[in-house]
């Protein structure tokens, strides 16, 4: 039996279990128990297996369960992209976190020093002026905040070049012991506009070479980097085994789930995806189109490669391409028809899994088709 037939049937059997996939609310997001868990043991393996360590990024799940199950598999701490993200994981216990985000604006700096109190907090930024606004707010409060210096490996999102710019940048920095460098980090985001294999290797390569060349040059300006950390999921898949004396930790996030990206980009195989949002049939205007409750507020409408074909993969139903998004309607084509009838039940592995729970409150957490628990998605939201 492939995911996703057990929910098949016209309208879901006679069955009517409290806590059953087959009578819940949709569109709803579930998470997969078994898959999730097996997800988190092999990332955590990976990161034994390369010898760095694992600070896995929550913003995926915004979940306690789940950063507590990372936690459990050996991760050494949790990054973040927001305070409102910082702040859940930390009245949730989890003390050690990188804010992996510059923190610009007074009203971040005023959260994030009051959040060191509670927290060993370390953030990251690419700019002096940043820096001296951090050292400013850390001094008033007799806060201390180490940061990490962005390196951009080629994704030309934040980050100073590689090298000299970088090391330049830096013994140029202000400096003052309440926030003292720890070393360097960088994002290979374009991971996902790989179009095969051999530009997925060159991404982990970027990241690997812009913090060994960044390195380098901050040893020859004299300055300690005792922090090398790098990561995406699809670059974690390309983590050397064997201690690699270039990354010190990396950062995967998406992992915990996977997606239908990460499928198109030759990761995972669908089984391997544990988050999907559960939808009805709703309509079966013609042989060729299947209408779903799952839309762009059930579903992100992302399509972070060209090699991902339409808004997400349905589970056990390979004849259908979700093509278009409405807000509350997804319109899969069926080019050779398809059976699902009105009030059949399907599975839907979106594009993004991140974006994907960010849409949702909560998480159904199911084995086979029984509900087990539900977890909450906190800090869900635009940022902040
Ligand atoms: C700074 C940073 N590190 C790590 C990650 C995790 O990457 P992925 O979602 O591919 O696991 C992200 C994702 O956006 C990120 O922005």
């Amino acid at each position: 039996m492939r995911p996703g037939d057990e929910l098949g049937g016209s309208t879901g059997g006679n069955r009517s279990l409290a806590g059953s996939l087959r009578t819940e609310a949709t569109p709803a997001l579930v998470v997969d128990r078994d898959v999730l868990i097996a997800n988190v043991v092999a990332m955590a393996e990976r990161a034994r297996s390369a010898g760095v360590a694992l600070w896995p990024h929550a913003k995926t799940h915004k979940t306690a369960q789940i950063a507590a199950l990372q936690r459990e598999h050996g991760a050494a701490g949790i990054t973040v992209a927001t305070l409102a993200e910082a702040e859940y994981f930390a009245a949730e216990g989890f003390d050690d976190i990188l804010l992996a985000y510059p923190p610009v604006g007074d009203w971040r700096l005023a959260r994030l020093t009051d959040l060191a109190r509670r927290a060993r907090v370390r953030v990251v930024l690419d700019d002096a002026g940043v820096l001296a606004g951090l050292i400013e707010a850390c001094r008033a409060v007799g806060a201390v905040i180490g940061y990490l210096w962005e390196v951009d490996c080629g994704t030309g999102r934040l980050g100073t070049a590689p090298g000299e710019p970088t090391a330049t940048a830096i013994a140029a920095a202000p400096r003052g012991p309440e926030c003292p460098f720890q070393g360097l980090m960088t994002f290979g985001g374009h991971a996902y506009a790989a179009a095969d294999d051999a530009e997925l290797d060159r991404a982990a390569e970027d990241e690997r070479n812009a913090l060994a060349a960044s390195a380098e040059a901050l040893r020859g300006a004299g300055i300690d980097c005792p922090v090398r950390s790098a990561g995406t999921t699809p670059t974690a898949h390309r983590m050397r085994t064997g201690t690699d004396p270039t990354i010190t930790e990396m950062r995967p996030g998406n992992y915990v789930f996977y997606d239908a990206t990460q499928v198109a980009l030759g990761l995972i195989e669908p089984p391997g995806c544990a988050l999907t949002v559960l939808a009805t049939v709703i309509g079966r205007p013609d042989r060729r189109r299947v209408i779903l409750d799952a839309g762009s507020k059930a579903l992100s409408a992302e399509r972070l490669t060209p090699r991902a074909a339409g808004f997400g993969l349905v589970l056990g139903h390979p004849e259908l391409t979700v093509e278009r998004l409405y807000e509350q309607h997804a319109i899969a084509g069926a080019p050779h028809g398809s059976d699902l009838q009105v009030g059949d039940r399907v599975r839907i592995v979106p594009n993004h899994a991140c974006t994907t729970a960010n849409l949702h409150r909560r998480a159904l957490v199911a084995e086979n088709d029984d509900v087990v628990d539900i977890w909450r998605i906190a800090a869900a939201g635009p940022g902040g």
